[in-house]
């Protein structure tokens, strides 16, 4: 299936408050430099927000992470998870079209969102309220056929009941999870044979669905004030739980430790960090204008701009930055150890000497420049 962006954008995108504090903590768990790690949880909390994952929302994210664009569309996609088109505003239905499901009925639910749907998956009903698709395997065989409604599982559905259960969203009411007709959780369908004790301390549903009603967010979505940060190891205002609370850590064990010798590189970071020293920066571009720094590869737009904002506009102040000094620059771009592992200092001596880099002959060709 052919995945592209909607032609219709919204114009922005921004993460509610809630959300937006979410999502700059999941990226304090990579570590420097691997920021880009968090892409997919990032994407997924804006599609829970949205419902739907704009082009706008694809490039907030890489713009969060320092990456290209490029990076975090071919992320969004590739995953069917994503979707790359406006879904219902109460639900977007997935409905399991293997085998135990298409055995079972699939094809019937399938023609059941046809006509109370849209005759073509991935279209918004009349009212914009549904829209449908036929996915695979959901691991819910037992129960086939099924489907996923935002965060729940409808399972041993018919037509009949699945057809109440979108009249049921679509007048706002969200139905119950789990099993249609009358099953607890996936015993067999003629009753227990064995473990028949356990009858007796059986909740009123199954454990999904007792989670799924407690919860109520089948759905709803997500605004970031429903769910705890997932971050147990910052507090909430994002600094690290034992550094808030002023305790001390927790006092070293008794018996010695044999002493864990320092890596080269450990001890060359660590000394650098030190002794930081502020390379000479200009207020403005000289001149004949600023040089054009994305010429660097590891360097995108917004990399640019933050260089430009700290004083750095040509090849020549960079390529004489001395490791104190770069130091002092990778302390204040968002992403440390991005000017080493790239080499802008040995690409920016090319640069400015006059001669092409690979990369910047790539990008003064094909218009394509790396963030
Ligand atoms: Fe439908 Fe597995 S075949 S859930």
């Amino acid at each position: 299936m052919l995945r592209r962006l909607h032609p219709e954008q919204p114009d922005s995108f921004a993460f509610t408050p809630a959300n937006q504090a979410w999502a700059e903590a999941q990226v304090t768990k990579y570590p420097d430099g691997r920021q880009a790690s968090a892409i997919i949880p990032l994407l997924w909390r804006a599609q829970e927000q949205e419902g739907w994952l704009t082009k706008p929302a694809i490039e907030h994210v890489s713009d969060m992470l320092g990456m290209a664009y490029i990076r975090a569309l071919e992320v969004a996609s590739f995953y069917f998870m994503f979707q790359l088109q406006p879904v219902g505003s109460i639900a977007h239905i997935q409905i399991c079209g293997t085998t135990s499901c298409m055995i079972c009925g699939a094809e019937d639910l399938i023609a059941v969102c046809r006509e109370k749907i849209a005759a073509k998956p991935h279209t918004l009903s009349a009212d914009g309220k549904l829209s449908w698709e036929e996915v695979e395997c959901l691991g819910s065989c037992t129960n086939a056929p099924m489907a996923q409604i935002g965060k729940d599982y409808y399972e041993d559905l018919t037509a009949e009941s699945f057809g109440r259960i979108l009249d049921e969203l679509s007048a706002g009411r969200v139905p119950v999870p789990g099993p249609q007709n009358g099953r607890y959780g996936a015993e067999p369908l003629k009753g227990l044979t064995t473990l028949t004790d356990y009858e007796s301390g059986k909740t009123q549903f199954n454990a999904s669905v007792q989670l799924a009603t407690d919860i109520g967010d089948t759905v709803k979505r997500i605004d970031g004030d429903e769910v705890p940060l997932l971050t147990p190891w910052l507090d909430k205002k994002g600094k690290s739980a034992s550094r808030a609370s002023g305790k001390k850590p927790p006092a070293a064990p008794a018996t010695p430790k044999p002493a864990v010798k320092q890596s080269a590189e450990a001890k060359k970071a660590a000394a650098l960090a030190a002794t930081e020293a502020e390379p000479e920066t200009l207020s403005a571009a000289r001149d004949g204008g600023a040089d054009d720094l994305k010429l660097l590869k590891g360097v995108g737009p917004k990399l640019e701009e933050k260089l430009n904002e700290l004083g750095f506009f040509h090849f020549d102040q960079i390529a004489a930055w001395t490791p104190e000094q770069v130091a002092w620059v990778d302390s204040r771009l968002r992403f440390k150890g991005r000017i080493e592992r790239d080499g802008w200092i040995e690409q920016a001596k090319q640069l400015a000497s006059g001669k092409e880099t690979e990369f910047a002959k790539r990008a003064k060709k094909d218009g394509i420049y790396e963030d």
